[in-house]
């Protein structure tokens, strides 16, 4: 099945729930047996049976088999947020004493809980590297390292690498692989087929797509969830709750229209600001030749790097009508925020000089409005820088 119907029909089916063309939500946190034996089966299945809502539960495993199925994996298992999803894989693959292959521009909770809580509690080294070339990961890997993270595009600065390749080498080398692939989603990107072992992602994003859920998913064999059940999804128990799966397959339904839209809008919104002499860069990764190669598609977060200062680049998000300001995306409206408003708490002003970011940058998120009536609201939020 393509996509769109794995996502209307796949893993469904009306007879169980007295032909309801939506599926119900089980509200529940415990099942109970007829008997012994079948509790006794239960346990032998633990993975699988429905026993207790920390473990699995109906609705979720619903939402579970159609991620599995879109991300072309085996399995698919769900957390109650896409931290908890990272941390896990993760903490899956990494003892104390190894060493971690990471690329320098991932999303920034994680970079932290590499270095700041694996790092600093348990002794794992990790390595930065920009990720695009091979020859880096081969002069940085040792022989204790475990596991190479990836996040391509990354989610600020979206940063390549090519999975296929990397994949590979860490396949021949016995290292493990992840990729956060949040910003491509599901639709424009598989890595699990590239080689990739593990697929995370933050499906508060456009797996959700409404704005109103925060969970996450990894997606593996059913060899590796299997066990990542048995471990961190059982002991760290940040399990989903069955409403926000219901909520999360209600806006998994129009996820294709969406990224198309996302896409679309986005397209037409660069070549107005590739227009603009108040614009300095803009950085989208449709024309990294990585990101052709193995994508099929683009979603609608992106920066423009606007010809202003720290005051401006604030003026200028305060000025916008259908942005609204905030930090996270994947929803169905626009948003904008400027990073140097965190940076410039986080960094000394030596650092923030030295980090090369430019006071200007915007990181703008299109949503599923009108892009000509998006294109008016930045064109009017320029007139004041
Ligand atoms: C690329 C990426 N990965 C992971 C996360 C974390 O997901 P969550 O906020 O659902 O914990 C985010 C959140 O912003 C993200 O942008």
């Amino acid at each position: 099945m393509k996509p769109s119907t794995i996502i209307a029909h796949y893993g469904e089916d009306r007879k169980d729930y007295h032909g309801a063309v939506v599926p119900p939500i089980f509200q529940n946190s415990l099942f109970t047996f007829a008997n012994a034996d079948q509790i006794d089966d239960a346990f032998s299945n633990m993975s699988e049976a429905y026993i207790y809502t920390r473990g699995n539960n109906p609705t979720v495993k619903m939402l579970e088999e159609k991620v599995a199925a879109l991300e072309k994996g085996e399995a698919c298992k769900f957390f109650s947020s896409g931290m908890s999803a990272i941390s896990s894989a993760i903490l899956h693959f990494v003892k104390t004493g190894d060493h971690v292959i990471c690329i320098d521009s991932v999303y920034g909770p994680t970079s932290n809980f590499l270095t700041e809580y694996l790092g600093k509690k348990f002794n794992v080294a990790v390595d930065f590297v920009k990720g695009n070339a091979l020859e880096e990961i081969k002069r940085k890997t040792k022989d204790n390292t475990v596991l190479i993270y990836l996040e391509s595009p990354s989610s600020g600065i979206y940063a390549c690498q090519d999975l296929e390749l990397i994949a590979n080498y860490a396949k021949a080398h016995h290292i493990a692989t992840i990729v956060d692939n949040t910003w491509a989603s599901p639709i424009f990107q598989n890595p699990l087929s590239m080689g990739i072992d593990v697929v995370v992602h933050s499906a508060s994003k456009y797996l959700c797509g409404h704005s109103d859920v925060v969970s996450g998913a990894v997606i593996s064999s059913k060899k590796i969830i299997k066990a990542l059940f048995m471990e961190e999804h059982q002991f760290l128990g940040a399990k989903m709750a069955p409403f926000e799966a219901w909520l999360v397959l209600r806006g998994l339904r129009t996820l294709p229209i969406r990224m198309e839209r996302h896409e679309k809008s986005t397209l037409q919104i660069i070549e107005f600001l590739k227009t603009s002499p108040k614009v300095k860069e803009i950085l989208y990764p449709k024309d990294n030749p990585i990101a052709m190669k193995q994508m099929s598609g683009f979603g609608g977060l992106f920066s423009v790097v606007l010809n202003t200062d720290a005051k401006g680049a604030r003026n200028f998000i305060d000025q916008l009508k259908l942005f609204s300001i905030g930090v996270s995306w994947g929803g169905f409206e626009s948003l904008a925020y400027a990073p140097i408003i965190s940076l410039s708490k986080e960094l000394s002003q030596e650092k923030l000089e030295a980090s090369g970011i430019h006071p200007g940058l915007i990181r703008l998120f299109v949503g599923l409005e009108d892009p000509e009536d998006l294109i008016l609201d930045i064109r009017q939020a320029l007139e004041v820088i």
